[in-house]
């Protein structure tokens, strides 16, 4: 054989191999990793991360987030002062930069969220309202919000940590003016402005079985028997190694779906006192892999999402002194044990 045609020959040989054929493994394999969204999808579930408009500059970062995960959470771009600083004047510039980035990943999203008490914007916060007129004015944001984005959400976090520690209602300016009933309200506004977008309520510090959950487990059956449009429950699980893991999200998880509802990990990270060492590291990764085999344990268990999948663009060490490193990839955007750990579990 001629030395070229030789060289051409080789090559193809090793084009083939590289695609896999001839090895008995599929082509695919080999052209795409396999991604935390793909090992889920073969469970039926999401893998997904939240993210904030100032990190999409970053090319690097936009490529994992594009690619690794099903599901996208804006972390700020949809709370009610991005979405209406001034009282009636809407801008969803913020939300539609992610939403739009989403969609053309083909990534579904998790809307985040319409009543909280917190990122209020000041027209709201610097003055008192009646009854009526607050209501006038939460029902037209969350009615313009779940309009604007009518088709385009997978889930809305409707009504954002609503309770206490003990399991009381947090004493919000919804709470004090309009009494516990502004949830059910906020709910079935939600739902005649987007039907088919599945309503949440959502919260941290409810992972385990204790005063907080089992508020928000009566709460949730009293709304079901009142036949008010609730489909899920947020858990939120920002978890931290030294408080210790909620052994009992499984049965947690179960109480909610033996009512009908859905559920979801909504904002995982786990942190850490710093310096991280090999010790916390491995540690993370077991919780990762715990909270994983907990949600793929449960059927009506969703999904799960990161609040952001790098130690990069984490909220941690901005609100806890000396904490950190709570993500599966670090600030290098290198994997970490706990992202390794997050894929043999979803392989099993
Ligand atoms: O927009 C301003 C910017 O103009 C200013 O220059 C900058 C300087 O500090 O602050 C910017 O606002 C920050 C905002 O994020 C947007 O980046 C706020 O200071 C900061 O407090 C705010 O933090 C957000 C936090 O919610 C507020 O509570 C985090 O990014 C966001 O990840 C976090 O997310 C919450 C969930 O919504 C609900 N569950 C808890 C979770 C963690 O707190």
């Amino acid at each position: 054989m001629h030395k070229n045609r030789l060289r051409l020959v080789g090559a193809l040989a090793v084009a083939l191999m590289a695609a896999g054929v001839g090895t008995g493994v599929p082509a695919q394999a080999h052209d795409k990793p396999t991604t935390l969204a793909d090992l889920a999808q073969r469970h039926g579930r999401y893998y997904g991360s939240a993210t904030d408009n100032p990190e999409l500059v970053d090319e690097p970062y936009k490529a994992i987030l594009g690619s690794e995960f099903d599901m996208i959470t804006p972390g700020n771009g949809q709370k009610w002062y991005a979405t209406e600083p001034q009282q009636g004047v809407f801008d969803f510039s913020k939300g539609d930069e992610i939403v739009n980035l989403a969609r053309a990943n083909h990534q579904r999203v998790r809307g985040h969220t319409l009543v909280w008490h917190s990122q209020l914007p000041d027209w709201l916060t610097s003055r008192e309202w009646t009854a009526t007129e607050l209501r006038a004015v939460l029902k037209k944001h969350i009615q313009t919000e779940v309009r604007h984005y009518r088709g385009k959400i997978y889930a809305w976090d409707v009504v954002n940590e609503a309770f206490n520690e003990d399991g009381t209602y947090r004493e919000t300016i919804f709470y004090k003016t309009l009494g516990p009933g502004y949830i059910a309200d906020a709910l079935r506004w939600a739902h005649q402005a987007d039907p088919k977008a599945k309503l949440y309520l959502n919260d941290y510090n409810v992972e385990a079985v204790g005063p907080k959950s089992d508020a928000y487990y009566k709460l949730a059956k009293e709304l079901k028997a009142q036949g008010v449009p609730l489909h899920g429950f947020g858990l939120q699980a920002h978890l931290a190694l030294q408080y210790g893991y909620p052994t009992t999200l499984e049965d947690n998880l179960r109480r909610f779906a033996r009512l009908g509802l859905d559920t979801a990990l909504t904002e995982v990270d786990i942190r850490m006192i710093l310096p991280a060492d090999e010790t916390k590291l491995a540690t993370q990764a077991q919780w990762y892999r715990d909270l994983t085999e907990a949600c793929l344990a449960v059927r009506r268990c969703v999904g799960i999402t990161l609040w952001d999948y790098t130690d990069k663009y984490s909220w941690i060490p901005a609100f806890f002194e000396g904490q950190g490193a709570a993500l599966p990839w670090d600030e290098q955007l290198q994997p970490k044990p706990a992202y390794f750990a997050i894929k043999e579990a979803l392989k099993k």
